[in-house]
Order: C-alpha cells, then structure tokens, then sequence
C-alpha cells in the first residue's frame, strides 16, 4: 500500500517514518510513503494561503493548492483514500481505525491532508473527503500530529506490521472490554507483587483472572465504551459482576406538595409500582423501596403485592410477577438505608434526583457511573413524587443526578417516566 501525505511541514515526518516498525514496513515493502509538500503546488513566492472571507484573522489553504497535490500523487499512485484533518471531523477510535485499515487497503494508496493555518478551504473537504478525522475535543496548531496519530493506530491493523497478530486483537477497543493488566519481572517491585494466578501456569485459570479484570476495569473506568458496544450474554455476565448493587426508592413522604409546595406526602399509584418494578428489572436493581407513611396507602400497596408477591399474581404472569418481586414496603428514608446496610454490610451512596439543580450537593452526569462506582458501595437511587424532594432530603445525598432535560422548557415528567430515563443512562446498554 503507498500512503501519501501532503503538508506543509514535510521535515516533521522524517524521524517519525524512520523509527521502528514504521521504518521495518517500509523495509519490507508492506508499504511505501509518498511525502508531498504543499509548497511544491505553487510558484515560487506565491503564497500556498489566503484571507478566509468575511470577518475573522484566519488563514486559509487555498482550494488549487489541495487540488494541484490531490492530482500529482492520484496520477502517481492511483485513485487515493482520501483523509482530512478537523477537530470537527468523525473522532479517531478503533472501529474508525480498522474501518480506515480495510478501505486504504483495498484501494491500495491512502492519501493524508492534514491542514495548518485556521485550516483548509471548506470545498475542498466537500470535493475529496472520503473521511475528515478528529483525535478529539480540542484544537492543535496542525493535522500533522494527528496524521501520525492515525498511521501510528492504523499500520498496527496492516498484516505483518506488527510481529505477533494476536497482540493487535487482544487490544484494548478491539471489543468491549479494555486489555487486561500485564506484569513483567521482578515479581516483588517495592512492596507490589505480580498476582499469584498469573504465574500459576495454570491456562484456564489465568484466562478467566485476565477476563475478569479486564471487565472490572472497562466497568469503572470506560463505562461509556462497554454501554455503546456491542456485548454477548457472557461478557454481559462479567461486565454486571463489577457493577455495585443499585436501589431504587420512591418517596411518597419529605416532598413537596400543593400549589405552594409545602412538605406533605402523595398517594401511590398503581401505574408507578408497575412500571418502575418493571424498569428495576431490566436495569439489575436490587430492591425498589415504595416509602410511604400513610397506613391506608400501606394497605394499598400490600394488597397490591399480595397479589403480586404470591402464586396467583405468578399464574397470571411470570414477568410481571419476577418484577414485582423487587418491591418492598418502608415507612421512611432511615428504614430504606438500614435495609441496604444490613444486604450488603455497607451504607449506600444516596443519588438524589430533582427536576431542577440543587445547590451544595455534587452534580452527577450520566457519564460519572466510575466516580461512584469506584467507592465500592451500594448506590441508593432516590426518586421523589409531588413536586420533588423536600430540600432535607436532598441535603443528605451524596450526589444529585443532572435533572433530565430535552430543547424545550417542558419540565414536568412523571417519576416513572424519569425513572426509566435515569435507570436507562446510568445502567443501560445503547
Ligand atoms: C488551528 S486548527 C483549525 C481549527 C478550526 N478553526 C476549528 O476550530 O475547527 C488547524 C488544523 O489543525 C488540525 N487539527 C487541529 N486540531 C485537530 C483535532 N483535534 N483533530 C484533527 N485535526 C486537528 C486540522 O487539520 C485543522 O484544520
């Protein structure tokens, strides 16, 4: 495969394109490079940039200038793969780079553009793009470093770059969990050893141990990767064993209720217990709490799970009778809390939930589940009913969870309806 790159500063891929495995695949012939510098498309003493239009103080790369190298290396090497440079272009992630491997393989020449200045002139983007590439949310001086960036990730993916294929396909990203640790000698480094399983011998033993830990760590450290992957039932199984029990409760008392929003207490409703059985079952939840002082509406919900909890409610449906299973009965928060601590040995992280921001508790987004989760305790998801959590309540969670939004100014969802959303962005899988 020849990889040509066109840019402005040609002498910062010299010391790159001679080192190591790179320089070793150019060696063998498994790819050859193709470096174009962009000055060589214009006169001497023209400028390779120009004003952008409108106002702003920014340069740009002129359209013939990107046509003028898009030519000469097309002519030379074939019909190219063509890649831009943009912090606002698709991000740089493995599936990207095996996507990026197959097509620049298959037509055999992959031609690089990365910009300087404020950029290149956006038709050209729109004329040759086959891809526009960012390495992230941030913005760099030039796409140089970004177009090493990738053929750094990308040649890995070539066959025969890399000596050992089964070291690429172990790879972190490569699937939904990140790679496992890895240990070398000595077996004791100042007072930290090497785990005991890893020099066992033992094959079986040390693949599940390398498993394990490899979901634990995609669990509290790249959750939002494992949520957006694809998973199988097993790597589900494993993923769920390192996600610390979650509790749901609901409130029916200490929230606020009336036009002048008062503390008080709400009824139970039927619809709530069902569904928000339901959606603790999907999610794993361990036990939903229905909190309610009242004894009349004590009585309902009894009744209710009696139905449920017992062989009649089982005969009539199995589903709705597992979920229902879930639901326990507590006159107030403490009792809710004293039932977790005595299940699990540990008090919970209490995750209050309001429709509008609290001040003085810590906001949660549905991207912080590590930062919880690293404290290796039971998480109490606290709902309210009414107008929301009287501010007491509120006081004593450990974290708000960011009240759930959409682009209007409609702020007045049911709490089954949010607890579905909050269960779904916190424990679900995309
Ligand atoms: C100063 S940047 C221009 C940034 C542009 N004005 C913007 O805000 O989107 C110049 C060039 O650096 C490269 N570049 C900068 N940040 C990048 C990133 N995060 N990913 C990929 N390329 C980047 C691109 O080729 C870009 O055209």
């Amino acid at each position: 495969m020849n990889i040509s790159i066109a840019t402005v500063f040609k002498e910062l891929y010299a010391p790159f394109l001679n080192t190591s495995l790179i320089k070793r695949a150019q060696d063998q012939g498994i790819i050859s490079v193709d470096l174009l510098n962009l000055f060589d498309c214009v006169q001497p003493k023209e400028r390779i940039d120009a004003p952008t239009f409108g106002h702003g103080t920014g340069m740009l790369i002129r359209p013939q200038v990107v046509e003028c190298a898009v030519d000469q290396l097309e002519k030379k090497h074939g019909e190219a793969y063509k890649i831009f440079f943009s912090p606002k272009g698709k991000k740089l992630t493995q599936p990207l780079l095996q996507s990026i491997a197959k097509k620049a393989q298959k037509k055999g020449h992959l031609m690089l553009l990365p910009a300087r200045y404020e950029g290149m002139d956006a038709r050209v983007e729109q004329a040759y793009a086959d891809e526009i590439v960012s390495v992230g949310d941030f913005v760099l001086m030039g796409g140089d470093v970004p177009a090493m960036m990738l053929l750094e990730g990308m040649l890995r993916l070539i066959p025969g770059v890399v000596g050992k294929p089964e070291s690429v396909t172990h790879d972190s990203f490569m699937g939904p969990f990140v790679d496992y640790p890895e240990y070398t000698e000595p077996v004791d480094w100042h007072g930290m050893t090497v785990p005991e399983v890893i020099r066992s011998g033992n094959h079986q033993a040390i693949k599940d141990w390398r498993e394990n830990a490899a979901a634990k760590d995609t669990v509290l450290h790249h959750f939002a990767w494992l949520k957006n992957h694809a998973v199988t039932s097993e790597q589900k199984k494993r993923a769920a064993q390192h996600i610390p029990p979650h509790y749901v409760a609901v409130m029916h008392s200490d929230v606020l209720v009336g036009p002048d929003k008062l503390p008080g207490t709400t009824s139970v409703t039927s619809i709530d217990m069902h569904d928000i059985a339901r959606s603790s079952c999907t999610y794993g939840i361990e036990q939903f709490f229905i909190v309610t002082p009242l004894k009349d509406q004590q009585e309902i919900v009894k009744r209710f799970l009696s139905f449920w909890q017992t062989s009649a409610g089982a005969e009539y449906n199995q589903n709705r009778s597992r979920a229902m299973d879930l639901v326990r009965l507590t006159e107030n928060l403490d009792e809710v809390i004293a039932a977790i601590e005595k299940k699990e040995g540990k008090k919970p992280l209490i995750l209050a939930t309001s429709a509008r921001p609290v001040e003085g508790v810590q906001l949660l987004f549905y991207d912080d589940q590590g930062l919880v989760w690293q404290q290796n305790r039971p998480v109490l998801i606290l709902f309210g009913t009414g107008s929301g959590l009287v501010p007491e309540l509120l006081e004593r969670a450990d974290y708000l969870m960011g009240p759930i939004n959409g682009f209007t100014d409609y702020n007045h969802l049911s709490v089954r309806s949010a607890a579905a959303i909050i269960m779904d962005r916190w424990l679900g899988i995309k």
